[in-house]
């Protein structure tokens, strides 16, 4: 009788218990992917700026605000200087543009959280990308849609190769005035992202 136990245990309970553990960590590891690659992610920001305002109704381009990401490997986020340059006159009386005159008058940079990010130890490049046609819609999604960022899709290493591999297929905007067929497949050795 205690064999048989034993022998229950052994052979039926222990593969069902390891079995229960290893899908839990399976699906949990797959359900939570996008979520711990920061999709989803939308702070609240110290000012109501909006996106959708801005850059959609209004049509001013990314690059009046965004102006280095052609330049350099980052995209800059504006100083309230750039504001200023309409809400001098804009909207004074708003509670909103109220506060931002407020940061703009004592000099206090305003506290921006940061949103899209890639670990230090991988190297990215915004101008690589903006400069050969990839518009900004293919990595950030429909920004000019927003009234609140938010990240829509993953940055992970893979999305990063899935892209290089196949910038035919992965890439569906393209900068006005450039041409799809000048741009070459993403550098996928280890050495390009990680130097
Ligand atoms: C009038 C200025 C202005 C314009 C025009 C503008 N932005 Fe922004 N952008 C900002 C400010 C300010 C922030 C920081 C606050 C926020 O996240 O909303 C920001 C944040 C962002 C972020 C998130 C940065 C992070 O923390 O990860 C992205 C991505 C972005 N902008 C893309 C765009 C794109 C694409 C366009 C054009 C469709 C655009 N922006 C047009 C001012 C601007
Ligand atoms: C090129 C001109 C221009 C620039 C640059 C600009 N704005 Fe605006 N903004 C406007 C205009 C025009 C409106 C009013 C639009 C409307 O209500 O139809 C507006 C509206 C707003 C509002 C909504 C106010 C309210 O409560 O109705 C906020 C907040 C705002 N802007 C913040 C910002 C911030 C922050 C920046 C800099 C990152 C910025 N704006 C840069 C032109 C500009
Ligand atoms: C090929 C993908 C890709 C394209 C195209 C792209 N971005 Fe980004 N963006 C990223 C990545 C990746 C990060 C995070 C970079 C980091 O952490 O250093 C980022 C971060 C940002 C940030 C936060 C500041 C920074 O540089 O980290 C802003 C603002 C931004 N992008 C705006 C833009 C705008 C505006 C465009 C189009 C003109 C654009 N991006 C095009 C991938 C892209
Ligand atoms: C939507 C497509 C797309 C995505 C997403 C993308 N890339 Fe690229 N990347 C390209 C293409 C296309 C090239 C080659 C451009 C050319 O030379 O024609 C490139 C070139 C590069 C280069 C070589 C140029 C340089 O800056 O030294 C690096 C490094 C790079 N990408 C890093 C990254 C990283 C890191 C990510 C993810 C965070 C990423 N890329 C995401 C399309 C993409
Ligand atoms: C196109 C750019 C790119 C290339 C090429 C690339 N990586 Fe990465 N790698 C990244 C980015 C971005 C991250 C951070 C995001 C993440 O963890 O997925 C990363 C993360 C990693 C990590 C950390 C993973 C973790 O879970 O923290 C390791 C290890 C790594 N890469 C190794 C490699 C090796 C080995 C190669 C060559 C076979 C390689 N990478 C090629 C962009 C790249």
């Amino acid at each position: 009788m205690k064999n048989f136990l034993l022998d229950y245990n052994l052979k039926v309970r222990l593969p069902i218990l390891i079995f229960v553990v290893l899908a839990v960590f399976v699906i949990t590891y797959y359900v939570s992917y996008a979520e711990r690659m920061g999709v989803g992610y939308q702070p609240v920001q110290p000012i109501l700026y909006s996106h959708k305002l801005h850059a959609g109704d209004l049509k001013i381009d990314c690059r009046y605000c965004h102006s280095d990401v052609e330049k350099s490997r980052q995209a800059n986020i504006p100083s309230a200087k750039v504001c200023m340059n309409c809400h001098t006159q804009a909207r004074t009386d708003r509670p909103e543009i109220q506060k931002l005159t407020e940061y703009y008058n004592k000099g206090i940079p305003i506290e921006w959280v940061r949103i899209h990010r890639v670990p230090d130890f991988a190297y990215f490049n915004h101008s690589v990308h903006v400069n050969k046609g990839i518009d900004c819609s293919n990595c950030h999604g429909d920004i000019a849609g927003m009234d609140v960022v938010e990240q829509v899709k993953d940055f992970s290493m893979r999305a990063c190769l899935d892209c290089h591999r196949n910038p035919e297929t992965t890439i569906k905007n393209i900068v006005p005035g450039k041409d799809a067929k000048n741009i070459n497949n993403g550098p996928t050795n280890c050495a390009a992202c990680h130097r």
